[in-house]
């Protein structure tokens, strides 16, 4: 169903006075997008006035739910996102001292992401719109951590050059205008996130494997233990033949792999995957200049690649990476990005068809 972005029930009719009272807190609050992320394992509600403030942004996240299956098991995600979703969204609303006669727009995550998930999502979120009359729309997840970017630095503009690092997704994306994405490059097989959930899991860590990788390799030397670093021609990743290289590691060295020699080898498997990354990035500035340069997605949360990423960008570009709770999912992303959608679009449209 398509909603009318200028219309009755559309944007600009803020209700009187805030819940507490407090209506000279803010006199002005702005155009506000009620944001849903419900694509993979983190539910999460938030506010965001005019694409660019964070007003509330409460995230649930799943890891304990998953911990014991070592992965995310998707229809216990998708139950659970429904579940949990009444709740997340009175608290975001009453984080950001707001009603939903207040709210301007709804935004869904509705792709890339487990099907069942993205459902609960777009499902809640079409049928707040219809109740409440307001306009809907749906944002690409990807796309979303871009603008994550944006809700930490508020100047930031495209154009932009995006390296968008997450569980699924190793993308490198010339953002040239708000609402435009061309992917120039991106993984021939494994995402950097997925790469990093699976040498976890090799290395004994469980899941989530990313961040368990990362304090790993902090006490790890990765000269001890060299790993290859992969690299295609162009701008195309590949991390499936490094994964393969630590599998015949921690064979060959069979029960002389103690503490050490794991830290050493999560180490080294860190800085193959963030070497590769940048290597690319450093190609893509090589081959144009961008003002500004956005790293982001749950990888972009790795304590490595963020001290790498600030020196190879140097004083080529502004490079912005989010904070860490805007790094992994979150609604306020998807409320700043459907933001951006809406004051582009007439009608919108969150249908999955992605
Ligand atoms: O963007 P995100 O939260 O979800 C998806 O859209 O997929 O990214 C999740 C990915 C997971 O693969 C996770 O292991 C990885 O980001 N990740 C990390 C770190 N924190 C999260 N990888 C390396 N180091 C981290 N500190
Ligand atoms: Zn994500």
């Amino acid at each position: 169903m398509d909603f009318p972005i200028n219309g009755e029930g559309g944007p600009g009719s803020h209700s009187g006075p805030r819940p507490d009272g407090e209506d000279q807190l803010p006199q002005t609050p702005g155009r506000l997008t009620l944001g849903f992320e419900t694509s993979c394992d983190e539910t999460s509600v938030a506010v965001v006035a005019d694409g660019r403030r964070v007003l509330s942004n409460v995230i649930h996240s799943q890891v304990d739910l998953h911990r014991e299956f070592g992965g995310v098991v998707p229809e216990l995600a998708a139950r659970d996102h429904l579940e949990r979703l009444p709740h997340l969204l009175d608290l975001a609303l009453d984080g950001a001292r707001a009603t939903p006669a207040d709210v301007d727009l709804i935004a869904v995550t509705r792709g890339p992401g487990l099907a069942g998930c993205l459902l609960v999502g777009v499902g809640v979120g079409e049928g707040l719109a219809n109740a409440w009359s307001k306009p809907i729309t749906g944002v690409n997840h990807l796309w979303g951590h871009i603008y994550a970017a944006m809700l930490s630095r508020p100047e930031l503009e495209p154009p932009l050059l995006g390296l968008v690092v997450s569980g699924a997704h190793s993308d490198l994306v010339r953002m040239p205008e708000h609402g435009r994405f061309e992917v120039i490059g991106r993984t021939r097989d494994d995402a950097a996130g997925e790469a990093f959930d699976k040498a976890a899991r090799m290395l004994g860590l469980g899941y989530p494997g990313g961040p368990a990788l990362d304090r790993l390799a902090r006490s790890g030397d990765p000269r001890r233990q060299p790993l290859p670093k992969p690299s295609l021609p162009g701008l195309e990743y590949s991390f499936s033949g490094l994964k393969t290289a630590l599998l015949y590691r921690l064979r060959a060295l069979g029960a002389a792999a103690g503490d050490q020699e794991r830290a050493d080898l999560a180490a080294a498997f860190e800085r193959s995957v963030v070497e590769s990354l940048l290597e690319k990035l450093d190609l893509a500035l090589a081959r144009s200049s961008y003002p500004e340069v956005v790293v982001c997605g749950g990888v972009a949360a790795n304590t490595f690649l963020r001290k790498r990423v600030a020196e190879l960008v140097g004083d080529r570009a502004r490079l912005t990476l989010p904070p860490l709770d805007l790094c992994t999912d979150n609604a306020a992303m998807i409320a700043a990005a459907g933001h951006y959608n809406a004051i582009r679009a007439t009608t919108v449209d969150p249908s999955l068809s992605w």
